[in-house]
């Protein structure tokens, strides 16, 4: 015997978040959702950010703590002090921030603050609002199995839940080193990027090398993010990833060398065009150095990994239609089991803008699709097909730029390259399908994001070029 819901979410993060609050508004009844979810934060309260809250508050500490403290820490490896940390699970909450605040040497952002769903200036959703509600929590929790053919979750408590309508939210894991035949990498100074316990570790590696050396692999999201909110910890980042300039899969090379330029004025040295071979470690098994194909060796007190993702697929597979490495679903964000949806990272969905489906790993469609999914299951007759205009953004250091549409075909750069506020448009089989702004208003996002979806005829590129900007405001 197990417990039985109306709708059962399996993930906690941002799209559960989301879809959480959109059944709330649609009237749910107490009872009739639950959310699994696997993940939980870890306690900040572990010998090495005690040592650093007794540097910080040092004319508070006693001198005999100054002396006790460094001396159990220098007989403490990284690994032992892991063990002194408490798991705690987490409600879900909004990832973006765990490579921007979270990071910051002064006043970062901690939860509960930053629970979904402010990231969308809606409520925040804690404990509380959960249990006022009526919705099942099912915390650090993970889902062994799933039987699609039976409507029953098993968690690895062994017990099995059944459902009426399952949504899939299990976004995605952080690629492994492993994966890419490097051996070496679970030492406790290699960081990856994930969830709440691994920026709170990477905090307290970070915390326990101030000033030192941090090696960064992997030019993408998770690495430019990390270089920055390193950087401002006063930390000597060193960037390494294999293509010819950084965040490759969006930037044009004009971009990228606009962004190189300004992390190299705060420091950050660039390797480009390789990848790590091995790591060096010392006794403790702590790593010294990264050795790169070319033989090159960075010393290192810390590395950060930001290699990609994989979508958390494996509990559907052969159950499930599959396609771009996510879980296929139609418009109404439904499986190719009717009782099943799947949103966020994990869901691989049609973008009629494009005519073509894709998998999106960006927090604006997480909480787009989670509440498209929800509409489609409690207001199936008036649903239509998710109409999604790709958005994705950053902020690093004071810089930032959303991004909309599609980078494909012909690229036109507009706007002061020597100033702060320039971008790009995409333009393929003569229409406009993607828009880059850097240094943006609030009204000149919105116009590019309008100019995109509108999909204008191009004509003429070189007009475009000269519009540049005010092509889209003046839409
Ligand atoms: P998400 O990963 O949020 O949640 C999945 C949940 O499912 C997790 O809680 C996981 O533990 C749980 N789960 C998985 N398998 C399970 C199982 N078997 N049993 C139980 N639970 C299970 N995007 C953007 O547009 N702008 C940004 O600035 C950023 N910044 C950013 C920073 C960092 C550090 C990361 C890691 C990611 C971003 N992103 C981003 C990407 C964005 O956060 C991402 O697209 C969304 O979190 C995806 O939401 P999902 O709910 O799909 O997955
Ligand atoms: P990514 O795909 O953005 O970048 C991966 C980087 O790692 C690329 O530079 C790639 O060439 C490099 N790489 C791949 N294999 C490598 C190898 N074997 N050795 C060295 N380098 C290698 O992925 P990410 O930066 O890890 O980000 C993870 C996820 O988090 C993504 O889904 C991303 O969308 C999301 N995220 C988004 C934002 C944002 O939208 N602002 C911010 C942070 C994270």
């Amino acid at each position: 015997m197990g417990r039985a819901y109306v709708y059962v979410i399996l993930g906690g993060g941002v799209a559960a978040g989301y879809a959480a609050l959109e059944f709330s508004r649609r009237g749910v009844g107490h009872g009739e959702l639950c959310i699994i979810s696997e993940e939980s934060s870890v306690s900040l309260f572990t010998p090495i950010t005690i040592y650093y809250l007794v540097e910080r508050l040092g004319s508070l500490a006693c001198g005999c703590m100054r002396r006790v403290i460094p001396t159990y820490l220098a007989s403490t490896t990284l690994r032992k002090s892991r063990n002194t940390t408490t798991e705690n699970p987490v409600v879900p909450y909004e990832r973006p921030a765990l490579s921007k605040g979270f990071l910051l040497p002064e006043a970062p952002t901690r939860l509960p603050s930053f629970h979904t769903c402010v990231g969308a200036n809606e409520e925040r959703l804690t404990p509380k609002w959960y249990n006022e509600h009526g919705i099942e929590l099912v915390l650090g929790t993970r889902v062994k199995s799933v039987d699609v053919r039976r409507k029953t979750l098993l968690t690895s408590l062994g017990e099995t839940i059944s459902y009426k309508y399952l949504i899939i939210a299990t976004g995605a894991r952080a690629l492994k080193l492993e994966e890419f035949g490097v051996s070496g990498p679970d030492a406790e100074n290699v960081c990856y990027l994930r969830n709440v316990a691994d920026a709170t570790r990477l905090v307290e590696v970070m915390q326990s090398c101030p000033g030192g050396n941090a090696v960064i692999i992997g030019g993408g999201y998770i690495g430019m993010e990390c270089a920055a909110s390193m950087v401002i910890n006063k930390m000597n980042v060193t960037m390494v990833f294999p293509e010819a300039h950084c965040m490759a899969r969006l930037f044009t090379r004009k971009i990228a060398n606009y962004y190189e330029d300004y992390y190299k004025s705060k420091g950050v040295k660039f390797i480009k065009g390789t990848v790590l071979s091995s790591f060096e470690k010392d006794s403790d098994e702590k790593v010294t150095s990264v050795v790169l194909r070319d033989g090159t060796k960075l010393l290192t007190d810390m590395v950060v990994v930001g290699i990609g993702i994989r979508p958390n697929t494996s509990l559907i597979e052969g159950q499930l239609t599959l396609e771009k490495g996510g879980i296929k679903v139609n418009g109404l964000m439904q499986s190719s089991n009717s009782s099943v949806y799947a949103v966020g990272d994990v869901a691989t969905f049609p973008v009629k803008l494009f005519g073509e489906t894709r998998r999106l790993e960006h927090v604006d469609s997480a909480r787009k699709s989670a509440k498209h999914a929800v509409a489609s299951l409690m207001a199936p007759n008036k649903t239509w097909d998710f109409d999604y205009l790709p958005f994705f953004y950053s902020r690093v250091f004071t810089l930032s730029w959303q991004f909309y549409g599609d980078n494909v075909g012909e690229v036109v750069h507009y706007g002061d390259f020597l100033g702060s506020t320039f971008g790009a448009y995409w333009v393929k089989n003569g229409y406009l399908v993607g828009s880059f702004l850097e240094g943006g208003t609030k009204e000149e996002y919105e116009a590019i994001a309008k100019a995109t979806r509108l999909k204008p005829r191009i004509e003429d590129l070189a007009e475009l070029e000269r519009q540049g900007l005010g092509f889209a405001v003046s839409i």
